[in-house]
């Protein structure tokens, strides 16, 4: 009788040392970016209610939060601003003094090394609580542009090392990048959401930004979760338009869509792991049902897996502490 032939791929695992040396993808401090709140006012240290360990700061909180940041071996964080005020054409975005201008210029003085990030977006700061202008009940595109360029460029004024859009309009990072270049910051690269789905893994973030739309949706503008060959051509676009970095957003239910951008285009790539995914991995660890820490670490790594370099997410201060007390 033939003798039964099989593979032994057991040999490979058989200690912690072998399963070291032929692991394929590893997680890394400087893969992370954090993200985070600033809001007007003085002596704010919120909690954002469906984000455990999220909190709305303002200024005079900013220091010691970067300290730990730094300390913790973070290379990198992206600003959302919480604007005290909000009107049609979302002014306080492209303000000079805007939350998230003095944010940046703040940080930058401290930590000079820190590679701080810009959200550039409307949608926090318009009354409507749409990314873009409204007119008729419409999100109007063009008119939108020369606003985002504005606001990059207002960013970058205030030391923003990475400019990055994440409204949707068509030729954002054509209008941003030539805006940019118009005001001697040509240096200043875009990460932009090339990749963004209209999604529900959004709504804690809604609740974290205060950046709802007051009606109807945000489906005209992100992509529907249902297509694949569409995240090509947004892909390409930004690459032609002058995108310097991709970002898939959401990450975790978007893994094949990771892996295709990843497999057609040689940039840097980015995955956002937003408040949905976060807020989901908190309740159920609260709850005493999952492992936090290994369910958080096996997420990103398989985030890096599917193809991406970087990682923004709100876990980053937990896995920087977890990968430093790795052996
Ligand atoms: C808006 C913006 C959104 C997020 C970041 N910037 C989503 C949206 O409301 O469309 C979501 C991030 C998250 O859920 O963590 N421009």
């Amino acid at each position: 009788m033939k003798e039964l032939q099989f593979q032994r791929h057991r040999r490979l695992r058989s200690s912690h040392s072998m399963r070291a040396l032929v692991r394929e993808t590893y997680l890394h401090k400087e893969d992370l970016i954090y993200p985070i709140f600033v809001v007007e006012g003085e002596n704010i240290k919120n909690e954002v209610p469906s984000m455990p360990g999220v909190f709305h700061i303002s200024l005079d909180y900013l220091q010691a939060e970067m300290q730990e940041v730094t300390d913790l071996g973070i290379k990198s964080v992206i600003v959302f601003g919480v604007p005290a005020e909000k009107d049609e054409l979302g002014t306080s975005a492209y303000h000079d003094h805007g939350i998230v201008q003095k944010a940046v210029a703040q940080i930058k003085q401290s930590f000079p090394e820190l590679v701080v990030i810009a959200d550039t977006c409307l949608c926090q700061y318009t009354s409507h609580g749409h990314c873009g202008i409204v007119e008729e009940g419409q999100v109007l595109n063009d008119p939108t542009l020369n606003l985002l360029a504005q606001t990059a460029v207002s960013q970058a004024k205030a030391g923003a090392d990475i400019i990055a859009p994440s409204n949707m309009m068509d030729g954002f990072v054509a209008a941003i990048r030539q805006g940019l270049d118009e005001s001697g910051f040509e240096h200043i690269p875009i990460m932009s959401y090339a990749v963004k789905y209209a999604s529900a893994f959004y709504g804690p973030f809604r609740d974290a930004a205060h950046s709802s739309p007051q009606f109807g949706d945000r489906k005209t503008y992100q992509m529907d979760p249902a297509n694949r060959m569409e995240a090509l051509r947004e892909a390409e676009s930004d690459i032609m338009e002058g995108a310097d970095f991709l970002i898939v957003k959401p990450a975790l239910s978007y893994l094949d869509i990771i892996r295709d951008v990843k497999n057609n285009f040689n940039v840097p790539m980015v995955a956002y792991n937003v408040s949905g995914e976060y807020s989901m991995i908190k309740a159920a660890a609260q709850n005493g049902w999952i492992n936090e820490q290994e369910i958080v670490m096996e997420m990103l790594t398989s985030m890096k897996r599917a193809g991406v370099d970087l990682i923004l997410t709100y876990h980053a201060k937990d896995v920087a502490r977890w990968l430093s007390d790795q052996k």
